[in-house]
């Protein structure tokens, strides 16, 4: 028997969205609502393993909200809701918090990355974060996820205890073995100041990353400022290996105009990295600012985002409820 295929993904609310979140998921999220029945959360929950102040929590969960229709996700199509509004997902979390093992979570490199040096004052939240993002996929039975590359040994845990809870409960094939749908050209953006480090919401300096709210002033200053060495650009690839920060804005241009990035390269060996960061500030300025001010304009209207997440409660309710009454029933609970 074929299952039919769900899509679910979540972005947390914690600041603004930035140009990794844009190329490395939101942009799958657009191409894939043709393709499938998707889900698309604002997972708050998630958000609170690190502290957030409640009232920014709260602007922060419009504006993702906000963010996710001004890429285009069509609100009646897909079911656009927040995590914490439908209590299945905590319910389930933990769960399979009994099924999962600390042997599996104490891999985690991005736990050992947010809790940083002091691992014995991170929250237990934070740790067991992963079994929370399980939660969430399988709660609705998700067939596929699409994430960026930093999310990949998340999905590979999810994986993991989803084949278990099957395999424990003699439930075989209850939980779909979820497929992560990673970005080919871009699956990581990195910094615009370390092109060893990823694009991330928590790095300190504005400068290294693109938010989607900048101005076109702001992106084309920070464009300007971002680092690169002083060799001209190469014909080939793989002259890049090398030279981190001039791959990664290749790379963002190639993926901007939807061209491979070795046709770029042909086309502009031996130009200087002035050359390539004007054309990808024009590139940037195109596709970004209409999306900024789009979140600007949503951002305002309070009633329609609320009216657009209780509708999608409503939608995530029902499928979560009918697959919690059978998790109950096969875990021998009343
Ligand atoms: P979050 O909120 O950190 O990021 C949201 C999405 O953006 C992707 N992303 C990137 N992609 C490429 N380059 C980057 N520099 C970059 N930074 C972020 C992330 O991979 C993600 O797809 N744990 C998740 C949220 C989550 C989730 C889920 C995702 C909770 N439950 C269930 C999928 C399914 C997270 O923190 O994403």
């Amino acid at each position: 028997m074929s299952i039919k295929k769900l899509a679910f993904s979540g972005v947390q609310p914690t600041g603004n969205l930035h140009l990794g979140n844009y190329l490395g998921a939101l942009t799958n999220f657009v191409s894939l609502q043709k393709e499938m029945e998707c889900i698309f959360c604002v997972v708050d929950l998630h958000a609170i393993t690190t502290f957030q102040n409640p009232k920014e929590l709260k602007q922060n969960i419009f504006e993702t909200t906000a963010a996710f229709l001004a890429i285009g996700l069509d609100e009646n199509k897909n079911i656009i809701f927040n995590q914490s509004s439908v209590s299945g997902h905590a319910e389930l979390a933990w769960i399979l918090n009994c099924v999962s093992r600390i042997g599996w979570l104490n891999r985690m490199t991005q736990f050992k990355d947010k809790a940083g040096s002091d691992k014995e004052k991170a929250s237990v939240g934070l740790y067991i974060y992963p079994n929370l993002m399980a939660a969430d996929i399988l709660l609705y039975k998700a067939t596929h996820v699409p994430v960026g590359a930093d999310q990949k040994q998340h999905l590979e845990l999810c994986r993991d205890v989803a084949q278990k809870f099957n395999k424990d409960f003699k439930s075989e094939n209850f939980f779909p073995i979820p497929e992560p749908l990673i970005q080919k050209n871009i699956s990581r953006v990195m910094s615009l100041r370390d092109g060893t480090k990823k694009m991330s919401k928590s790095e300190e300096s504005d400068y290294s990353r693109i938010d989607l709210k900048d101005s076109a002033d702001e992106i084309v200053k920070k464009i300007k400022k971002a680092k690169t060495d002083s060799s001209p650009i190469p014909g080939q690839e793989k002259e890049l290996e090398k030279r981190p920060e001039a791959l990664n804005l290749l790379k963002i241009y190639a993926d901007l105009k939807k061209t491979p990035i070795q046709k770029i390269l042909s086309e502009m060996e031996g130009k200087e990295f002035s050359f390539l960061k004007n054309k990808l500030s024009d590139s940037l300025v195109a596709t970004i600012c209409p999306v900024g001010k789009k979140i600007k304009e949503l951002i305002d209207d309070k009633a329609y985002l609320e009216q657009v997440l209780n509708k999608g409660r409503e939608k995530a309710l029902k499928k979560a409820e009918e697959n919690l009454k059978k998790i109950r029933e096969i875990v021998g609970l009343l």
